[in-house]
């Protein structure tokens, strides 16, 4: 079991937004290695950081009229209640935007330079003359050189999936301005990563199988080989420099220009560590078994430390090719180990940037959701690989109720009662060799394979209840045989420890409530297949795990519109009643007026920004017959609808429409659909399309909901224009 010094992170993340679903699975990935790590006597040093800097950070940030520094620092003000919510165990949590990353940073530019690697150049770039900025390509727009299609982005075309470069677009706009963008050039510095001695040290550096003799490869195989294809198509040199104005760090020497933010991204780990050792943090804090005197500077440089990222697979480049060549070439020991992870998706549905997913990690808290579930379901589809993970709601819920409480919790409140006082008796465990099983469950942790891991506890707490169910103890009792329903139980106990310093990485929260039940000391590795022994007391057992209730699933899924107070029913109408409106394909919130009661506003709500006719043209609106309508199982809110809308198919809407009607008061109606609306993939099937609504902002409760049918004559299919 071997014991060693690690220093390990996770990406950091942009400080523009709110943790979501797919950080949280990175922390916990994260996580779950290090709690494994500790219990083998490992000293580890797990760090992270906000990633502060960039142009979209200064542009949000004066968007909502703040600086970047309060904005930034805002942001990084929430995270707590997410890391703690889900026991994600950070070291240190600092930012980019921090003297030690400035001083870091520049440190390793200048020992580039005196290196010779790096140089400058001319480039021509589109510049917003009523902004004053260059401007990144994301926010040029203009006609596709190559189809025509309107609106494009700067670097490729979404209708006809061309790649060019800004400067190819027809009639470029900027989109922070409106304004016509004009080439200018500036001089940029560039990382010289297509010299022979840099490719020559990347290519041996990803392709090293196992270069700290660990028995652990830098990179998994997929990587490796992924390298090895950027290799062919050629390095190129970086540009890391961008002009003024840019919330950034300066480079030395050079006034108005500033790093690029993934230039100083990465040194973030290293000023995460830093700010941890020189506020004495290492020397002292909450993990004993990785206290150190080391000063960070001796740390950094052990060549004992390993040093282990965690990322996600869409930001391998930086990390295995930008990142090791920034660390070697300023005389710098290198990552041992960077660990890619697939992305998780919800039922299948990518996660968009804009939306996020149907799971908001801090309504998943506020529900009152355990945070273990997550963590073990999560943890039970992660694997060493880099494949994607998906969250099923069924799976979730079967795989915690059935398993962690079924199979493991179970044992404790079972076994528990036929032990008189609590005091073990002696028994043997040895034919279930708990001993193979933790060994093998370290080292599936350590290589990553949660999953398989976790197969293992499961397959161990199988034969647990297969005994206990054999041996009957609640007959035995009834026979006279106490004393041997006593041994069986005892068995059990042993065994449920076993499993519970076994899924401690995983549920740290549990298993800390499982000891005190035990009264054993805190589990690890070493002491975990240790008989408790005979006349071992244990404590009285309190349920430790609630099983998960499908109705607070379908809560966490249900649109954000529909967090609205339970319906309260109206005698006068019989429909008046709330309904969150057209959650049938992803309708934005109702937005309240400013200044809230909003009386004087009709319907509640300010007329809307000023649109064109073309901007009204795009909105496809159908009239389409109701030719079904049912309840939708699991859901108070949504009612399902079959429509007609004259296409020689039928289409599958949801719509949050239950509380206002009765599924045969629509059938056979008209109604007007938006029918070009992205189909959208929800808990409970695909919704194509939203069917129209007229509700109050704010006052539906009051005023209720009403369905939009047109006037006689109008048939399937026709336009509403
Ligand atoms: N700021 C950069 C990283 C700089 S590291 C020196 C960044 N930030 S991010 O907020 O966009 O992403 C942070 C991490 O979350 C990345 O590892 C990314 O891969 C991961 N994920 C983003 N979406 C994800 C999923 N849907 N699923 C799992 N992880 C995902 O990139
Ligand atoms: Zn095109």
């Amino acid at each position: 079991m071997p014991q060693r010094k690690l220093f390990v992170t996770t990406a950091l993340p942009y400080a523009n937004g709110k943790f979501h679903i797919g950080h949280i699975m990175e922390y916990i990935q994260a996580d779950i290695w290090v709690r494994s790590q500790r219990m083998q006597g490992s000293m580890v040093q797990f760090v992270g950081a906000d990633d502060a800097h960039g142009a979209p950070i200064m542009i949000a940030a004066e968007k909502a009229g703040k600086t970047p520094q309060q904005f930034v620092g805002e942001i990084a003000a929430g995270r707590k209640q997410y890391l703690d919510g889900f026991h994600i165990r950070f070291d240190n949590w600092h930012s980019t935007d921090s003297p030690e990353n400035t001083e870091l940073a520049q440190a390793i530019y200048r020992q580039l330079k005196a290196k010779g690697l790096i140089t400058t150049r001319t480039i021509e770039q589109f510049y917003d003359p009523v902004k004053g900025m260059f401007l990144p390509d994301r926010y040029i727009k203009g006609e596709c050189p190559v189809c025509h299609a309107k609106d494009q982005y700067g670097d490729s075309c979404e209708v006809c999936s061309s790649v060019y470069a800004p400067t190819e677009l027809i009639a470029p706009y900027s989109t922070l301005t409106g304004a016509r963008p004009e080439l200018r050039s500036s001089d940029h510095y560039f990382f010289q990563l297509s010299k022979p001695q840099v490719v020559e040290f990347l290519k041996a550096w990803t392709q090293d199988k196992d270069a700290d003799g660990t028995g652990v490869p830098r990179l998994q195989p997929e990587m490796a080989k992924k390298a090895g294809e950027w290799f062919e198509a050629g390095m190129a040199d970086w540009d890391i420099s961008r002009d003024a104005p840019y919330f950034g760090i300066e480079i030395p020497d050079v006034p108005g220009k500033y790093f690029y933010v993934w230039l100083d991204a990465p040194v973030g780990y290293l000023a995460s560590l830093k700010n941890h050792f020189d506020r004495g943090q290492a020397k002292d804090h909450w993990h004993p078994a990785s206290r150190t005197d080391a000063t960070f500077e001796q740390y950094i440089s052990d060549p004992q430390v390993e040093q282990v990222h965690f990322i996600g697979k869409d930001i391998v480049y930086f990390h295995t090719l930008f990142w090791p060549a920034m660390l070697k070439f300023s005389g710098r020991k290198t990552p041992n180990q960077v660990n890619v992870h697939g992305f998780i998706t919800v039922s299948g549905e990518k996660m968009s940037k804009s939306r996020g997913t149907g799971i908001d990690p801090l309504k998943y808290l506020s529900l009152g959701m355990n945070p273990e579930w997550l963590r073990y379901y999560i943890a039970a589809k992660l694997n060493a690989r880099v494949e994607d993970v998906d969250f099923n709601p069924d799976d979730f819920v079967a795989r915690v109720n059935s398993d962690l409480v079924g199979k493991y919790v179970n044992i404790a409140s079972r076994a528990v009662k036929f032990i008189a006082g609590g005091k073990l008796v002696a028994g043997d465990l040895s034919a279930l060799n708990p001993g193979r099983l933790v060994e093998s469950v370290r080292q599936q942790y350590e290589s990553r394979d949660y999953g398989k891991a976790l197969r293992e506890v499961m397959a161990f707490a199988d034969e647990v209840n297969l005994r206990f169910d054999s041996a009957a103890p609640w007959k035995l009792v009834k026979e006279g045989k106490s004393e041997e329903a006593a041994r069986v139980c005892s068995e059990c106990l042993e065994a449920f420890k076993v499993l519970t310093a076994c899924l401690k990485p995983v549920l740290p929260e549990l298993a800390k409530q499982a000891e005190q039940f035990l009264r054993c000391e805190p589990l690890d590795w070493d002491n975990a297949a240790r008989p408790l022994g005979e006349g071992h007391q244990v404590g009285e057992y309190k349920h430790l795990m609630q099983r998960v209730d499908m109705k607070v699933v379908d809560a966490l899924f249900e649109p954000a519109v529909d967090a609205i107070p339970s319906p309260q029913p109206s005698p006068a109408s019989g429909r008046g009643r709330e309904a969150g409106v057209g959650v049938g394909a992803g309708a934005p919130p109702p937005q309240p007026s400013p200044g809230g009661g909003g009386s004087e506003q009709p319907g509640g709500e300010e007329i809307g920004e000023t649109i064109t006719i073309d901007d009204f043209t795009k909105i496809d609106l159908r009239i389409a017959k109701i030719v079904e309508c049912k309840a939708v199982e699991g859901s108070t809110k949504l009612l399902q609808l079959t429509l007609d809308v004259g296409e020689g198919r039928h289409r599958n809407v949801f719509s949050g429409i239950a509380s206002a009607y009765q599924p045969e008061d629509l059938v056979g109606k008209l109604t007007v659909m938006v029918a070009n609306l992205a189909p959208r993939k929800m808990k409970f099937g695909v919704s194509e399309g939203m069917v129209l609504a007229a509700s109050h902002a704010e006052e539906k409760q009051k005023n209720g909901i009403y369905v939009l049918s047109p006037w006689p004559g109008a048939e399937p299919g026709m336009r509403v224009r």
